[in-house]
Order: structure tokens, then sequence, then C-alpha cells
């Protein structure tokens, strides 16, 4: 989704604003533009497209005096949502009087009210844009007030989601940041602050941070960050060390990001197990979740909620509770949940999953359940997200930055995190130390069974030709497959732009096996795990409409492998384990299908990394 960068110290802003945007062009956008500050002036350049346009704008547009003299300024990467990618939409926005301008991420609610009543006092506007309103409705206020009370009254008067940097003509060092519900983090340097809406941008000029928190407003300089709340009263917020290194946002020799990240799974994993399984207790060790066995016995329900990719984690976890812990669960869309008005109760456990803890939806389903009194727990990846923050406990993934728009190695984790719960959970329940402990040495197994699988990586280079030119396919399985299916079909189209489609394999001859013909492939999941044996019939079914039949299956399982036109062989595992070695199976093909047919496969069209608009 949209992205913001600025910079405020000694060095020439534009180069820096430029190269800290690249680093967020993974997020998805479809304009740019950026603004600096020079001998009270504030210069702006934007275009529809890439960064690379905007750089060679700024390159036949400005002086060199310019591109290398002003050392303050922001920079902005728009997904757009209130009209189309043009110049004009594109940010940064300026104000009526022209001397301040606005980059801002998020929807303001109420844009069309502050708008007509700000037409009404004459202003009018160059875009169609709510972040233009906002640019004016600030200048409006400054006009009676100082800039930082102006910015306060005005963030009174909004509503909706906002992560905002603006620069003042008047106010040659200095940035006025703020957010509500999307992120702004506040890079620390050396005479020199940075700012950005994901630490990615920063990471390389420096580790320490500041991350704000909803209502949070801050004016920057080049050596102090004074922050406040909304009604101008000073807060203090730490200064953070942020855990990762500058090759962790790097693509370190692979093609893509996304290669780089299925290829780092045996090591996420390794992270995300590290530390946290007690094979002598036969349970794990999950001190972020903060509950006590008694707590745990108490849960009569647990509710997982998240979107996409996190979504088919929650509904393996769903499994994974009530297979090992006996606790009733069910999974659903987060929007679904926040807006159908659930019934919880203090007994329910609401667990938010999240790679980048900002997805509006799932925010809202968190806070929804908590005014409903239901216990809460977050699975983010992103330390210091508002997944995380608004639940106030949970587990963190460990598993690195994750950078390709099509999560990969969030989901390992995820399933990682949600089978390590279970155990627990499980312990405070019928499960006995001996399968507790059984199932930590299994747990124990999966980096290294994310190793075997990308051994496959040529093979499944190879099958992936055979398959990149077909407009339609299925993804079926059952049990722990089933989700394994929806996302497997969910990384298929979100890269390669093939129309996918995931099914419960019962569910084909309900509807969906009218659309089966040579020209639709069904990839059938077939390990040697339950279901297995219905799953025969199933390819049956398909072959008999002569659909071509990819299976994953269990190394030496000859028999579905005589059933299928093409297979891929997966090591054996426990059943409880499949589902991370089948998808990563799965992520390598859909990879594999986009790059043959030269899809922009990190940044696939129309998507973002953290969807954090409703
Ligand atoms: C798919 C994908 C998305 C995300 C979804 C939720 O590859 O990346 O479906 O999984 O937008 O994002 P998070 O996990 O950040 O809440």
């Amino acid at each position: 989704m949209c992205g913001i960068v600025g910079y405020v110290g000694p060095r020439p802003a534009v180069p820096l604003l430029l190269s800290n945007l690249r680093r967020l062009e993974y997020r998805g956008y479809d304009s740019a533009g950026l603004a600096v500050l020079e001998d009270g002036t504030i210069h702006i350049l934007k275009t529809p497209g890439k960064i690379q346009r905007l750089a060679e704008l700024v390159e036949r547009e400005w002086p060199s005096r310019l591109r290398q003299g002003g050392s303050c300024g922001i920079a902005h990467t728009r997904w757009a949502t209130h009209g189309p990618p043009t110049r004009e939409n594109a940010h940064p926005h300026l104000d009526a009087s022209g001397r301040i301008a606005l980059v801002h991420n998020g929807i303001i609610d109420n844009y069309a009210d502050l708008r007509r009543r700000l037409v009404a006092r004459g202003h009018t506007f160059a875009s169609e844009t709510d972040t233009e309103v906002l640019a004016h409705w600030i200048g409006e206020l400054a006009r009676e007030s100082d800039l930082l009370a102006a910015l306060c009254q005005a963030l009174r008067d909004v509503e909706g989601t906002l992560g905002i940097a603006l620069v003042c003509a008047s106010d040659p060092d200095r940035i006025y940041v703020a957010r509500r519900g999307s992120p702004v983090v506040i890079g620390v340097g050396d005479q020199e602050t940075f700012v950005a809406s994901d630490p990615a941008a920063i990471v390389a000029h420096t580790k320490r941070v500041i991350y704000l928190d909803d209502d949070d407003v801050a004016v920057i300089t080049p050596t102090y960050v004074d922050v406040r709340t909304i009604h101008n009263v000073p807060v203090s917020r730490a200064v953070a060390e942020l855990e990762w290194d500058i090759h962790a946002a790097e693509k370190g020799g692979y093609p893509h990001f996304m290669l780089k990240e299925i290829h780092e799974q045996p090591e996420s994993l390794r992270n995300t197990i590290r530390g946290r399984l007690d094979p002598a207790g036969g349970t794990c060790k999950l001190g972020g979740l903060a509950m006590e066995p008694r707590e745990i016995a108490q849960f009569r329900r647990i509710v997982l909620v998240g979107c996409g990719t996190s979504l088919h984690a929650g509904m393996v976890g769903r499994m994974y509770f009530e297979d090992l812990a006996d606790i009733p669960a069910y999974v659903e869309q987060a929007a679904e949940f926040r807006y159908r008005n659930p019934i919880l109760t203090p007994h329910d456990l609401v667990v938010a999953i999240s790679q980048s803890g900002e997805t509006a939806d799932t925010i809202a389903a968190v806070r929804e359940a908590r005014l409903k009194g239901a216990a809460l727990a977050g699975i983010c990846n992103v330390v210091g997200s508002t997944v995380a923050r608004e639940t106030g406990r949970g587990v963190y993934l460990h598993a690195g930055p994750e950078i390709g728009v099509a999560s990969t190695k969030a989901f390992s984790s995820q399933v990682a995190v949600l089978l390590m719960m279970a155990v627990k959970f499980g312990r405070c329940h019928r499960l006995s130390s001996e399968e507790g402990a059984a199932l930590v040495r299994e747990i124990e197994r999966l980096p290294e069974l994310a190793a075997r699988v990308l051994e496959l990586n040529e093979t499944i280079a190879r099958l992936a030709e055979r398959y990149a030119d077909y407009l339609d396919a299925f993804y079926i399985g059952r049990g722990y497959m089933y989700p394994v299916a929806l996302e497997g079909a969910l990384k298929l189209k979100e890269i390669s732009y093939i129309h996918a489609e995931g099914y419960h394999a019962a569910e084909l001859k309900h509807g969906p096996i009218a659309l089966l013909d040579p020209q639709t492939p069904v990839v059938a999941l077939a390990l040697d795990i339950p279901g297995r044996d219905k799953m025969l019939g199933n390819i049956q079914e398909c072959r008999a409409r002569h659909a071509p039949v990819l299976a994953l299956i269990t190394e030496g399982d000859e028999v579905v492998a005589g059933m299928a036109q093409d297979v891929i062989r997966l090591p054996r595992c426990h059943e409880l384990l499949a589902p991370i070695p089948a998808t990563i199976a799965l992520q390598l093909f859909a990879y594999h299908v986009a790059r043959v047919r030269g899809c922009e496969i990190d940044q696939p069209r129309n998507l973002a990394k953290s969807v954090t608009v409703e």
C-alpha cells in the first residue's frame, strides 16, 4: 500500500528520499512524488508510474542545486483509493497557501464533509483525493495558530486512518508526522532523522527507531523528536532497536524477494521455534502469550481471525486446537467478523493473525473482540505493529522481514506458532506429556523438512513450464490439505494471474466439476495422511473429465503417482506438519509459473503488501 519516507539532516535529501522510497516499492503503488524545502520554498515533483520515472523527472526538471541542496523533504508512493493514479492525485499535496506539503497513508472518512466546508470558504482543489482536503484543512487552521497546534486540531477534526508527514516552507528543518491506524516510524540517526511508514525504508541508515502510537503527533528535527498527543501534550516514546539488518531487506542474490523468502524458510522456521520447545515437559513455551494453565483451561472457544494467507494459516490452526486441545475453534475472515456482530464472552479467546500487524480489517476485528470482552492474543511478524500492540499479548513469528507481496515464509511460521500454541493448550487439557513430547520432536524437524522441499526447486521449475500456459486451475484437498489448497490457489492467482480456485475435494462434485476439461488442470493434494484414500476417488473424477492432474504425494506412494499426470514427491511427515512442506512446494510452483509467464513477481498488479484500508 502507500509508502511514506522523510529526511531531515545535513545530507542532500533528494537522493536519500528516492533510495529510501525504493525500499518500499515492494508494497505496491501506482504513482510517486516528493517535496523538498529549499530557501523557504517547497519544490514538488510527482508522476504516475514507478519511482524510476520520478527519479528521471528529478534529473530532468530540477537543477543540481536543488537535487544536492535541500536537506529536508518527504516522499510518497501512492496506491490509488480516491481517484485514479494520475499526477494530480499523487502525493505530496499542498494546502491553499502552497506553503504546506503533505503525504498521507490511509483514508479520511469524513473528507467529503470537510471538503464541502472548505469549498464554502472558497477553497478549490487540484485533485480528487482526501489527502488534499486534509492539507487544506490543516492550512486553514494554521492561519490562526502555530502549525503544531493546527495539526493537532486537524487530527481531532478528521475521522479515519492516517499516517502523515508534512513540511512547511517556513520551517526549513522540520518534519511533522502523525499516526492513527497507519504506521509511522521515526529513525534516529547521528544529527539526522528519518521518517518512514515501514522500517524497511530506513534500516540501511539507522536501527534506532521510535514507533508512534495512535494519535501521536511528532515534530522532527535533525537532533530531536518531540512527541505529543493530539491535545498537544508532550508524551515520551522509547527509542527501540530494530531487530533486522539491511541484508534482510535486500534480495541477497535471488532474482526476487519471493524466491529469497521461500528459500529462507528453514531459517525462518528455526527462528520461530527457537527456545520455544520444551521436550522434557512435552510442551511449548510461549512467553509472550502470558497465559497460565488456569486461564487457558477456562477458554471455551477459540476464534481465529485474519485475512488472505493469514486466514488460511488460521484454518490450519483451527484444526490444531480441536485435534490437540479439545477446544472448539472456528476461523473467520476478519472483515466478516467485525461487521456481523459476533457473539463473544470472556471465555472466548480471539487470536488475530497478521504478518504485518497493520491489516485494517484485522485491527478492527481485534477492537470489536475487545469491546465484547473476549480475551485477545496476536500472532504477528512485525514487532510493535498495531495488532501486536492492541492484542497486548501473543507470539511473534521472528520470521524476519517479508518483503515479497505474496506471503510465503510468514505462512509457515504462522502455522508453526499455531501448532506450538495448540500443544501448549493441549497440555492444559487432555494431551499427555508423552504425546506432547512426541509432537515437540516433530516440530523440531520442521526446518529440515522445509529444506528437503527446497531441494525440489529445479523439479518444480521444470513442471511449472508445463502448466504456465493454462488460463484456469483448481486446487483440491481435504482435512489439513484443504487450507493448503486455498493457499496454493491464492499464490498462483496473485502472482501469475492464472485464475485458480481452491476447493475442498469433496465439494468438487457439488458444482465446480462442471468446469473440468482438458484445459483445466487440477492440483490434487494427496499426501499420505488421513484423507488420502478419499483423494484417490477425487483424482479419478478429475481424470474422467480429462483434466490434467498434478498431484502432491508422499515419496514412495506409487498408487497416486500412477493416477496423476505429474507428481511432486514430498518427504513423509506427521499429518500435523504436512501443511508446511505442501505449501512450500506450492509456493515454488506458483513462483516458477509466474516466472515463466514473465510476471512482475514481487509487485503483482493491483496488490499491496499490507492492506491498511478496508
Ligand atoms: C497473500 C497475501 C495477503 C495477506 C493479507 C493479510 O499472499 O500476502 O493475502 O496475507 O493481506 O496480511 P497480513 O498477514 O499482513 O494481515
